[in-house]
């Protein structure tokens, strides 16, 4: 176990909850990098710090002392480039030994606006730490369609029979645990790809199966999506998932599982596993 506790940033959302977790679980200290003002949303039993990424206020002092930083950039965030280069001056200016970057599966796909700028801000970490650095590009996790699936509608802005190779935030969450407790693994690049092609609709079948309850499935078109569940958000983000919805439309997003597996020492995390996992949880009293 190296010395000095373990930066998570946007440790608060939904994927650095899950690194954190396992961070916590292997007995390593973590600090948790959240909003200013939004400490007491940082998971239980991590060090809150505040850091602002949008300026890079609170980075220096929440890195001070730090093993290892895992990064991750908000969600479709239009300054992901910017945020890297400042988590990257920091790490450099505070002797950072080891960066973790949260990227993305095919971050050059011309067609998907942020896949390109973390493309980009991979590039921008390799310019700048001087520690080592590795790279984990995830595929779309399980768990962005397990709340409709659980809740028996799901409701598409794409093609339901275009193949997708999903992955478990839990997975993704154990080998990033693991690339952060080992610095001896500078300059990896690694697909974080589940193991099984399905098309929404398999999925949505599967689902069905393991949870013996009808699913519905409507598809819909992309135009309705920003005038319906899309027409709060920014609309940097809107035309980003846009065009993700017409990349997913044509192709899905598909790649090989092979690193995963290997980095796991064991078998993916399957659908059906994680389905089983969620639907005996949602059927559990409330403690
Ligand atoms: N979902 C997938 O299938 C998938 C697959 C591969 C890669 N990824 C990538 O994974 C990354 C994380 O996604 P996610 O869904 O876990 O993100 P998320 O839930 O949106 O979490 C991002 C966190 O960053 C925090 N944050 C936002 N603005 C901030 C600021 N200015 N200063 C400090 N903190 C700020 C948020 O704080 P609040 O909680 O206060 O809002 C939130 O806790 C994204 O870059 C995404 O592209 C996702």
């Amino acid at each position: 176990m190296p010395t000095g506790p373990v930066l998570v940033v946007g440790a608060a959302g939904k994927t650095g909850r899950a690194v954190c977790g396992a961070l916590l679980s292997r007995g390593a200290a973590v600090r948790a990098a959240v909003r200013p003002g939004r400490e007491a949303s940082a998971p239980a039993g991590t060090e809150p710090v505040a850091v602002d990424l949008t300026d890079g206020r609170g980075l220096d002092a929440a890195l001070a002392g730090c093993a290892a930083t895992y990064h991750l950039a908000p969600n479709v965030h239009p300054d992901e480039v910017g945020i890297a280069e400042r988590v990257g001056d920091a790490a450099r200016r505070t002797g950072l030994r080891h960066l973790v970057f949260h990227s993305v599966l095919h971050p050059d796909d011309v067609r998907m606006p942020h896949h390109l700028r973390k493309g980009v801000a991979e590039r921008a970490l390799r310019q700048r730490v001087s520690g080592s650095l590795v790279v984990l590009r995830p595929s779309a996790y399980h768990e962005n369609l397990l709340p409709q699936v659980l809740d028996g509608a799901v409701a598409l802005p794409y093609s339901a029979d275009t193949p997708f190779t999903t992955v478990a935030l839990a997975d993704v969450a154990e080998v990033a645990a693991t690339a952060l407790l080992d610095p001896a693994r500078d300059g990896e690049v690694q697909d974080l790809v589940g193991l099984e092609a399905l098309t929404t609709r398999e999925m949505v079948a599967r689902a069905e199966q393991v949870l013996g309850r009808p699913v519905r499935l409507t598809v819909g078109t992309p135009g309705a999506w920003a005038a319906g569940p899309g027409a709060d958000l920014p609309a940097s983000a809107r035309e980003a998932l846009a065009a993700m919805f017409a990349a997913y439309d044509e192709d899905g997003l598909v790649g090989d599982p092979a690193a995963l597996t290997a980095l796991l020492g064991r078998r993916p995390t399957s659908w059906a596993e994680t389905l089983a996992a969620a639907g005996t949880a949602s059927a559990l009293p409330p403690s």
